[in-house]
């Protein structure tokens, strides 16, 4: 969709910002572009909606190469998407949206209505609306900006820091929300970030840039963190790329294997016959686990006494879908030291251990 070939930006005054750059930003995919300030994230996107012309090679959008296309007309199918929003203040928030659409010779009405269901796809309330800028919180007003870039349906998206303002919390409601949109809009975005977390979260892949405009690596996101080129990217990517890495993959296609089990309903007597081990996985009526019975709490009990009302150590079933991160979770924080799997109607098929869990992430590698 978006293609970079031998692309480079000189600035007049010596400072090569974009260094012999050769990529392709995927229809419908979301590219993150990360790396540290000064790398070339900006000038990358400016350079495809033209407000910064490279000095050297072509960029091709749908297989044209933008120079043959008049400015204006270019950046009308490019929603652009700046930190802290880059709001008109003297504005509405409705006219802040329309802007394009008003711009495109829609007409106010129609451009009106389209920034008014515009609110609503960004999760504002209506009356929003019909505020100033400053009358909103950091995060409505990045809402805004999404919603503004996204009001004459433009195929392509560049947002730069789009959520670089506002706290983790908000930061993390923005993400979801694009998720959200982009499985219904799909539209190709390239967003930039300072942020590896964001970055793993939101892009189908991830293009690391060092300085002097060299970008390094672009992959999916689990290659990125299976296989980094080299030991600038590890080290972007964190000390903790090995847990990033198994926060990505599922459960999908990782061998369990049977574990001993009582029903809730089952006798002291029938607990200790199924018991191997210190623990025991009590499973409910509906075939979900209820919890680990430390077995050493039957001794002395009766045989003929349920094991109902004995106390529990919580398991939480996990299902295909799970992540290996949150089944590697389940492993360190049940008392088994097993993670239980389910299947998926919730019941209990057995359970993963961690040389399983590991041994699927050295697969990866
Ligand atoms: N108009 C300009 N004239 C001269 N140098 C510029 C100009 N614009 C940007 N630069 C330089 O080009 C380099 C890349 O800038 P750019 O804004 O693309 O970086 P960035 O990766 O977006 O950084 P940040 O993460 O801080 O936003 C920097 O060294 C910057 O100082
Ligand atoms: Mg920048």
């Amino acid at each position: 969709m978006i293609r970079f070939d031998s692309v480079s930006k000189r600035f007049p005054n010596g400072t090569t910002a974009v260094d012999d750059l050769s990529v392709e930003f995927s229809e419908g995919g979301i590219t993150v572009l990360v790396g540290s300030s000064g790398c070339g994230k900006t000038t990358t996107l400016r350079m495809i909606n033209r407000l910064v012309d490279p000095t050297a090679g072509t960029i091709t959008l749908g297989g044209r190469d933008v120079r043959d296309l008049p400015a204006a007309r270019l950046r009308r199918g490019i929603g652009y998407v700046i930190q802290q929003a880059g709001l008109f203040p003297h504005r509405t928030v409705l006219d802040n949206i329309a802007t394009v659409p008003t711009l495109l010779g829609w007409g106010r009405r129609k451009a009106r209505a389209r920034a008014a269901e515009l609110l609503e796809v960004v999760g504002l309330p209506a009356d929003a609306g019909k505020r100033y800028p400053n009358q909103l919180s950091g995060g409505q007003q990045q809402r805004v900006g999404v919603a503004r870039a996204l009001a004459a349906d433009p195929p392509v998206l560049l947002m730069d820091e789009p959520f670089g303002a506002v706290d983790p919390v908000v930061r993390a409601l923005l993400q979801d929300e694009l998720i959200r949109l982009q499985a219904e809009l799909r539209k190709t975005i390239v967003f930039v970030t300072h942020d590896i977390d964001e970055a793993v979260r939101l892009g189908d892949q991830i293009a690391i840039f060092r300085t002097g405009g060299h970008m390094v690596q672009c992959a999916p996101p689990a290659e990125l963190l299976a296989r980094p080129a080299d030991d600038f990217v590890a080290g972007f990517l964190g000390s903790e790329r090995g847990l990033k890495l198994l926060s990505l993959v599922t459960l999908a296609g990782v061998p369990y294997e049977p574990v001993g089990s009582v029903r809730s309903t089952a006798t002291v007597k029938e607990a200790r016959d199924a018991a191997a081990g210190r623990w025991l996985l009590v499973v409910s009526p509906d075939g979900g686990p209820a919890g680990w019975l430390d077995t050493g709490a039957l001794e002395g009990l009766p045989g003929t006494s349920a094991v109902a009302g004995l106390a529990l150590a919580p398991a939480r079933g996990l299902r295909d879908s799970d992540s290996l991160l949150s089944a590697l979770n389940e492993t360190v924080s049940s008392p088994a030291g097993v993670a239980v799997r389910v299947d998926a109607a919730g019941v209990v098929t057995g359970v993963t251990g961690q040389d399983v869990l590991h041994a699927r992430q050295r697969s990866l590698t």
